[in-house]
């Protein structure tokens, strides 16, 4: 049986690009697979100007996934720190990987560039540490966006070269790319991100939501309302897709036919997006009222969590020396 293992970085509070493009494959995939979802919060670490709200956004980053739908008795939730096995597993992982493959990832090369001060070892490691991630729990199948497909691609090179001195051990992981299309930014240009601060929380309130949505870039040639707009280039329009899928054909006739503003039509994709996430936020504060169900969950995950990480150290243990056979 196949074995999925994400991890995400504890960046704080889900936007619609996260739930879109992960968190809803995350939920899907709980029904079909044994499913394993970390906070990576020492790869967090790696750039150190997100450490100080860790704590919070770790917190933050259940409560979406818990709201999401992300089931506690199907899915195993937790935190990496809190099985710190896999540290130990990082630096015997380390012993067989080259330090010329790890110098050749492009997300190593464009860290060192975006922050020249802080080229840290543990930046290098960056990917040993996901391997670890992965193969510590003998994941098959990793959901993942494509930015983390040379990641991914070098988490099978360590596994093959771990396999082949050691005498098989691990499954080559796969990515499972999920279907959903790139989700751009409020700004309409580039892809949804926090960081770029053009993103839509979706435990925002609808007021802040509706704010979000009025700030959408739409076509730029249309200046004028009695302008036809060209849907094919408005992130409006594209993000209808989304959320008001049976009304796109409406929108497409009186946008292309000048008799839907692009005022009007964001005030309809708030109101949509609104309604889409008001389920969501409903649970979701709820489930913020009791801080300590939150612990639970993390603690029963980091249980679950420990017991095959121990098999599988003890495994790695032997079959480098560190311990002897049991067999
Ligand atoms: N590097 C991944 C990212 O930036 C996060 C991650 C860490 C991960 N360990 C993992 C993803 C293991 C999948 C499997 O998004």
């Amino acid at each position: 049986m196949s074995r999925v293992f994400a991890g995400v970085r504890p960046t704080g509070k889900l936007h619609i690009g996260n739930y879109l493009g992960a968190i809803k494959n995350f939920v899907a995939l709980q029904e079909q697979h044994e499913c394993i979802y970390c906070i990576v919060d020492i790869h967090a670490l790696t750039t150190l100007e997100e450490t100080s709200k860790l704590q919070e956004n770790i917190r933050d980053m259940v409560l979406d996934w818990l709201a999401a739908g992300l089931d506690p008795k199907k899915s195993t939730m937790f935190v990496q720190s809190h099985v710190p096995q896999v540290t130990e597993l990082h630096t015997l992982l380390s012993m067989v990987t080259p330090l010329s493959w790890l110098l050749r990832v492009p997300t190593f090369k464009e860290k060192a560039k975006q922050q020249p001060r802080n080229v840290n070892y543990g930046l290098v490691g960056y990917p040993v540490l996901m391997t670890s991630d992965i193969v510590l729990y003998k994941a098959d199948k990793i959901p993942v966006g494509e930015d983390q497909l040379p990641h991914l691609e070098l988490a099978r090179e360590i596994v093959r070269r771990f396999n082949s001195i050691f005498g098989p051990t691990f499954p080559e992981p796969q990515p499972e790319l999920s279907e959903a299309p790139l989700v751009l930014g409020i700004d309409g240009q580039q892809k949804m991100s926090k960081s770029l601060n053009n993103h839509i929380e979706i435990a925002a309130t609808p007021e802040e939501t509706k704010k979000r949505v009025m700030m959408m870039v739409t076509d730029p040639q249309r200046i004028y309302r009695h302008q036809p707009g060209r849907p094919e280039v408005c992130n409006v329009y594209r993000m209808e897709h989304f959320f008001a899928p049976r009304d796109l054909e409406r929108v497409h006739f009186e946008c292309t036919h000048a008799t839907l503003g692009c005022v009007q039509n964001k005030e309809f994709l708030g109101e949509q997006i609104n309604s889409y996430f008001a389920p969501f936020r409903q649970r979701r504060q709820e489930m913020a009222a009791r801080p300590e169900y939150i612990d639970e969950v993390l603690a029963e995950g980091a249980r679950r969590a420990s017991k095959i990480a121990e098999e599988t150290l003890r495994e790695v243990k032997e079959k480098m020396g560190l311990m002897p056979r049991r067999s």
